[in-house]
């Protein structure tokens, strides 16, 4: 039995992990802005979190702690997404971006490996996504902060090498959850830009909705928990998002690698 927190676990990725973990006995915490989301289920608990509160991001990840005793895992996954063109994005959009999926899941990895090293060890795994690799058009702040997390989960990963904390990064492609939902999509109010957002839009909307499911995330993730040398990076998704786009993607000049991606998503 593992005593596990994850953020986000009202919904989507978050919510398929937490009821299969807390589902084989492992001990849950898992948060929403809104703790009566987060279903009533044996070993699972609920806290209060928001992302968008440095305070009590701390004040909810102790008293999780206190009430637990100590953490094996910690999942640093709740997010959400701005959709609109680059070139209109708002200081404050940008800013809302990285709060959301940089600045709190690196402030919540902090406190993490304080409470890893004082328990002799444990595992972090940082929901990323493969936008960090292959970005999506007209979400240029999310593919930024995925890929900024990326880049410092790997740095996490250089530093604590050979110690008993193991950080991993979990990179979903498309997967089927309320995520399109919850995004803020905009044109920027600029007519040049109406009909190439509609279109990217019905693109991202239809891959979500004909991708796997979040369960595949969920056995995904009971797997980097359970195996005893896990992959430091790993990519979950269809086979062709998954497996194929990101090798041939690794190998192509940029030119080719804009036309894809400009291809893929009718842009
Ligand atoms: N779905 C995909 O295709 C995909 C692909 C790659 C990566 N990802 C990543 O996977 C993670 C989970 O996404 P999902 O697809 O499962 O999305 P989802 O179904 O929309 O669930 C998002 C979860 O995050 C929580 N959340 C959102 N904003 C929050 C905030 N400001 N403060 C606290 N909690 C917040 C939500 O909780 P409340 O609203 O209840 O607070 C919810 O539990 C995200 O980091 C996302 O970027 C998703």
């Amino acid at each position: 039995m593992k005593r596990i927190f994850i953020t986000g676990a009202s919904a989507g990725i978050g919510l398929a992990t937490a009821k299969l973990l807390a589902g084989r006995g492992d001990e849950v915490w898992g948060t929403s802005r809104d703790v009566t989301r987060i279903p009533q289920l044996p070993h699972l608990h609920a806290v209060r979190l928001d992302l968008r509160d440095m305070t009590s991001l701390g004040e909810s990840f102790h008293a999780a702690l206190r009430e637990a005793g100590h953490f094996d895992v910690v999942i640093n996954n709740a997010g959400s997404g701005h959709f609109g063109p680059a070139e209109l994005l708002s200081a404050e959009a940008v800013q809302d971006q990285f709060q959301t999926v940089v600045f709190s899941h690196i402030e919540l990895g902090r406190l993490t490996l304080a409470a890893l090293r004082a328990h002799g060890g444990g595992r972090l795994i940082n929901v990323t996504s493969l936008a960090s690799r292959l970005p999506v058009p007209f979400m240029g702040a999310y593919n930024a902060a995925k890929a900024a997390m990326a880049s410092f989960t790997m740095s996490l990963q250089l530093e604590l090498e050979g110690s008993n904390i193991r950080v991993i990064d979990l990179q979903p492609a498309d997967i089927r959850t309320e995520f399109n939902d919850a995004v803020a999509r905009t044109d920027g109010g600029d007519p040049r830009y109406t009909t190439p957002v509609e279109q990217v839009w019905r693109v991202v909307d239809q891959n979500m909705k004909a991708a796997p499911g979040p369960e595949l995330v969920a056995r995904a993730i009971a797997k980097l928990i359970d195996d005893e040398n896990p992959p430091r990076r790993a990519t979950v998704g269809g086979f062709f998002q998954a497996a194929i786009a990101p090798v041939i993607f690794r190998f192509l000049p940029q030119r080719v690698r804009v036309w894809g991606l400009k291809k893929y998503y009718k842009l």
